[in-house]
């Protein structure tokens, strides 16, 4: 009992001096805000990363994601408060390990847990008395228990006892200049009681609240809310779009109104699909989840449903809108403006504008794009086959020569009444010319 005492007191004082050396697994767009929150809270930080030139990058002070900043992570490096590598072995450096993975879906959709397991496993490598281990990645309630403690107890080193395990989801918002990691409050849930004292008052110093769950479920399910709540908020407007769009009601004007409601209402919004690598995958966790268990999520499943339904949407809307002008899509230029799958940003994963891309080229269209954040498209798992591109200069020839510009992310850099004014037809999937007054016969929405 002493030596547990001991164990979680010594690690409590380093956190409590800010002498605790906070470990970072996966340098991605939720690990680096981690690390830039507890860096400015005056903990020394090593980053780890099985990606080399990510490290390599980091090293060198240059940083991959658009909104962090290189100069400022020069100097982290250059003061030695953050160091990163790939080399695993040497985790047993840190004292607080916090795991920010990829949980991506496999061909099958189901859960790839992958990642972190294999994570777990160059933890419990080095794993030593008086660690405390923090899974963030978004996953179902459970994983925690069931693929990540396994692991380490493999080591004889007790839970609870000899180190700390907790669960703690990161609810970053990439893009959304109000908020950033060490500004949104923080759910936890420990496997124990000293688990969740040590992930609290780890986290109390980087981020502004930290909001106690009784159980690692209980932060997990909490995830899983959040995420799925946007998913079939996001289907339902897209839902009532297509029959809006039918008679003749804008349901942009819609949310606007309904949103003058004080209660009882949050505004969601209408696009051409999900995008991101949260909202379109995680609820499907839970699916998994429900049917290992005989249950049916089927809120989950008819979101899906209709948000994977929406590129089809946009495409046949511009078949419509070209067939108005006598032209098939078929040989005909389209210009997609915006490729990241959210505004100002530069993160295409699941952006539905690769769909729009796929089903357009299926369709015969002559296809270009333009993304300010997307220089040129990356090679992206499930649309391996689609050629090379390179974002195209947005001038007024360049619009000029398209038969149909196609909005599929309302960037800020964007200036929509240029836009317009030099294109032929323009098919707003976003609302992003609501302002143009010039050449508004030319928009088209859908
Ligand atoms: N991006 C977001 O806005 C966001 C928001 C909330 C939650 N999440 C969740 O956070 C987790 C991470 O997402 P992300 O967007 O930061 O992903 P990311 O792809 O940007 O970063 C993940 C990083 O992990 C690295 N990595 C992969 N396997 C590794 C391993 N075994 N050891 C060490 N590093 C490894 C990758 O090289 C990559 O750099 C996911 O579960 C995601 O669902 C993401």
């Amino acid at each position: 009992m002493d030596a547990v005492r001991t164990s979680c007191e010594r690690l409590s004082r380093l956190i409590r001096d800010k002498q605790a050396v906070i470990g970072v697994i996966g340098l991605g767009y939720v690990g680096l805000p981690l690390v830039r929150a507890f860096t400015a809270a005056g903990f020394r930080c090593m980053g780890f990363d099985v990606d080399q030139s990510k490290v390599d990058k980091l090293n060198a002070g240059e940083s991959y994601i658009k909104h962090i900043d290189s100069a400022a992570l020069a100097q982290l490096i250059q003061e030695k408060k953050f160091a990163p590598t790939a080399n695993m072995a040497r985790l047993g450096e840190a004292d607080c390990i916090i795991i920010c993975v990829p949980t991506p879906l496999n061909d099958s959709r189901d859960p790839d847990l992958s990642y972190i397991e294999g994570t777990a496993r160059s933890i419990a490598a080095t794993l030593r008395p008086g660690q405390l281990v923090v899974l963030e990645s978004t996953t179902h309630p459970t994983t925690t228990r069931t693929n990540v403690l396994p692991v380490l107890e493999a080591t004889g080193l007790k839970c609870g006892v000899d180190y700390f395990l907790a669960f703690s989801p990161e609810r970053e918002d990439p893009g959304n200049p109000h908020f950033q990691a060490a500004t949104i409050p923080k759910v936890v849930g420990g496997f124990d009681e000293r688990s969740g004292d040590l992930s609290c008052e780890m986290y109390g110093h980087a981020v502004v609240k930290v909001v106690r769950a009784s159980s690692l479920e209980v932060a997990e399910a909490c995830k899983i809310l959040e995420n799925t709540y946007r998913a079939v908020n996001i289907a339902l407007v897209n839902e009532l779009k297509i029959l809006y769009d039918k008679l003749g009601i804008d349901v942009w004007e819609v949310i606007d109104a309904a949103k003058t409601k004080p209660f009882g209402f949050q505004a969601f919004y209408p696009g051409p699909g999900l995008g991101g690598h949260c909202i379109p995958i995680d609820p499907f966790y839970l699916t998994w989840l429900a049917r290992k268990h005989g249950e049916q999520t089927r809120f989950i499943e008819l979101a899906g449903e209709v948000n994977a339904h929406m590129p089809q949407y946009v495409v046949n809307r511009l078949g419509e809108f070209l067939n108005e002008q006598r032209k098939p899509i078929n040989g005909s230029r389209v210009a997609i403006l915006g490729m990241a799958y959210k505004k100002d940003v530069d993160d295409p994963r699941e952006s539905p504008s690769f769909e729009l891309l796929k089903l357009l080229l299926a369709r015969g269209a002559v296809l270009s794009y333009n993304d300010p954040h997307v220089p040129a498209l990356p090679k992206m798992r499930h649309y391996s086959d689609l050629p090379a591109m390179c974002s195209q200069d947005l001038t007024a020839e360049y619009l000029g020569a398209q038969d149909c510009v196609l909005i599929a992310t309302d960037h800020s850099a964007y200036d929509f009444p240029f836009i317009v004014r030099h294109s032929r037809l323009v098919l707003d999937t976003r609302n992003a010319t609501k302002g143009v007054v010039e050449g508004r016969e030319k928009i088209r929405r859908a």
